[in-house]
């Protein structure tokens, strides 16, 4: 594994379980999502329209988004329900030492 793909992205507490936070890392607008004790990582922008995931609503590993609804499994990205078709690009995380980290090119 390329250790130097790895990017610090957030404190492990910063991320809120149940719920869902946005920001910007390495230049890419991206979603948080804590659930369960793990969190996973996707691009923040619906594919749908210009809408932020991070403003959307998180139930188990389901985000809905704040515009028309759609929703996305946020494990792998897939679109789950009307009017989203297509995928969110999800980033594979690792928690190491309190920090969660992000594999983002
Ligand atoms: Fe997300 Fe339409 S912008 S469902």
């Amino acid at each position: 594994m390329n250790t130097n793909q790895w990017v610090d992205a957030a404190a492990f507490d910063d991320v809120p379980q149940d719920d869902v936070i946005g920001l910007f890392v390495n230049g890419h607008d991206i979603a948080l999502y804590g659930v369960g004790g793990e969190v996973f990582a996707s691009d923040n922008l619906c594919t749908h329209g210009h809408a932020r995931l991070c403003d959307g609503f998180l139930e188990g590993h389901e985000i809905e988004c704040p515009l028309h609804q759609g929703k996305f499994d946020v494990r792998n990205g897939r679109p789950m329900c009307d009017p989203v078709t297509d995928a969110i690009r999800t980033y594979p995380v690792r928690i190491e030492g309190g920090r969660v980290f992000l594999s983002i090119k």
